[in-house]
């Protein structure tokens, strides 16, 4: 293969930049910010991988070049030729370094930009998404996206996981019938995927030990800061796997994601100003604690008074057999300094095909992973029941069609085993490690209750 050549390659990206100390290099970006005065002007150039502030000095460049830097408009696209210099205080990402420029060509001068530095209300920042994105502070989070989404799949690949891809268009609901997206498949119902896990169970007694990755879908009827209509999804599931070594694979799993994350991202998390000391911690083993005990704990505390962030509402008090809500999440999760398993919860308030505790049939064998620092549960798991009678009076218990079960009853008759399997979505770990308190900057083009655009 020829080798590209022009000035695509002849560009450094910023990121490399201290590669290049004390070279002359090419550019090619946006003008993010400018100021100056005089014979003097200071363009902060943006180009994906960094931004990095360029010096423009009146006596080093053409007549021209310096005319275009003194009157170029915010968010102009720009190819900027200079000489990387070594100073500490530099701003910019990585920083560290500053451009001496020696010429400057506009590729486009912009329109006037609608996103200003000051400060700006977020429907407006919604409806301008598709620009919000070039913000440093989207740019970092983007960035951290991308990388825990490669430390997803970069686990599995290296753990004997295999990817099999699981159907969006389904003909039946697996968390619940009441978050369902509704569409008309030639005639027939059909509904956007709530999960692929169902499919998972089958293609465990193909490959072993598989996983499903791609966008899932609940009409979550509730604004909230950890809710998205359209969310990306990791599953694993695993055959001849119990609870309990589910949980040895979670904990190595999401410590996993964050010390990567960590390490590669730490450029990203210092743009957006994450306090990363509590991430550091984030190691096996987490702790445990079973529904039972956790809500004695919030019972206790709801009585003697104890408020929980972020508005110091009252912890309210939860009777048993009901589900935690976010204050329920935040208070637990606050007891322990690293993310806590939360099993054992009531049958009634998990999907029907949890295996139940042998021997105590209301709470199913089930765990959820709370996240510290109020960012609420991250991922949901359990052990799946393997027996096919059971399976269908949990069915039949949850009012649903036998019939659109069928295949998923069969996988329980040829070679059963016991197995379990987990999600963890990727918008709340996004949320949860660059330290952001709304899930809708997680998302290139969040899909939330009241927005569709862009
Ligand atoms: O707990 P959930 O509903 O579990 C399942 O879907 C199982 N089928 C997973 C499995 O065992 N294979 O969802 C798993 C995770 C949650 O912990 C949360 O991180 C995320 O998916 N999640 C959402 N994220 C954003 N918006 C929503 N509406 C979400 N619903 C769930
Ligand atoms: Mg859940």
């Amino acid at each position: 293969m020829s080798p590209i050549t022009g000035s695509y390659t002849a560009s450094v990206r910023i990121e490399n930049i201290a590669r290049y100390d004390g070279q002359e290099v090419i550019i090619q970006g946006w003008l993010q910010l400018k100021t100056g005065k005089g014979k003097l002007q200071f363009l902060r150039v943006r180009d994906g991988s960094g931004i990095i502030q360029a010096v423009v000095f009146k006596g080093n460049v053409s007549a021209e070049a310096f005319e275009a830097a003194r009157r170029l408009p915010l968010e102009s696209s720009l190819i900027v030729t200079g000489v990387a210099r070594a100073d500490q205080r530099a701003p910019g990402f990585p920083g560290g370094y500053e451009l001496d420029v020696r010429d400057l060509e506009v590729v486009q001068e912009s329109a006037e930009y609608p996103i200003g530095p000051k400060e700006h209300g977020v429907e407006f920042l919604m409806d301008n998404r598709h620009l919000w994105l070039r913000s440093t502070r989207q740019w970092a989070i983007l960035r951290v996206r991308a990388t825990i989404i490669k430390a997803i799949r970069d686990w599995l690949d290296d753990n004997g996981f295999t990817l099999v891809d699981t159907p969006i268009l389904t003909p039946a609901a697996a968390e619940g019938t009441t978050t369902l997206f509704q569409t008309d498949y030639h005639g027939m119902p059909a509904f956007l995927a709530q999960t692929g896990q169902l499919y998972n169970e089958a293609n465990i007694f193909a490959v072993g030990k598989t996983y499903c990755f791609g966008p899932t879908f609940r009409a979550e009827k509730s604004k909230t800061r950890r809710h998205l209509q359209e969310f990306w999804m990791v599953e694993p599931e695993i055959a001849f796997c119990t609870l309990e070594q589910l949980l040895e694979i979670e904990e190595q799993y999401v410590s996993y994601i964050v010390q990567t994350t960590l390490r590669k991202r730490a450029v990203e998390l210092a743009a957006l100003e994450r306090d990363t000391s509590t991430l550091a911690k984030v190691v096996p083993p987490f702790p445990r604690i079973s529904y039972d005990d956790a809500v004695t704990r919030i019972n206790a505390a709801a009585a003697a008074g104890v408020t929980v962030p972020p508005n110091d509402e009252p912890l309210p008090a939860l009777p048993w057999g009901e589900d935690f809500g976010a204050p329920h999440e935040t208070f637990v999760a606050s007891l322990f300094d690293k993310p806590v398993f939360v099993h054992h919860y009531p049958s009634q308030v998990k999907a029907f095909y949890m295996e139940s505790e042998p021997g105590r049939p209301e709470v199913c064998r089930s765990c959820d992973l709370l996240a510290p620092e109020g960012y609420g549960e991250i991922v949901g798991g359990s052990e799946r029941m393997s027996d096919p009678d059971l399976l269908l009076a949990a069915i039949d218990r949850h009012h649903l069609p036998r019939e659109a079960y069928a295949w998923y009853v069969d996988l329980r008759r040829y070679g059963s085993v016991p197995h379990s399997g987990f999600g963890l979505g990727v918008e709340r770990t996004v949320a949860w490690l660059c330290g952001i308190d709304h899930i809708r900057e997680t998302v290139p083009f969040p899909r939330l209750l009241n927005r569709l655009y862009p």
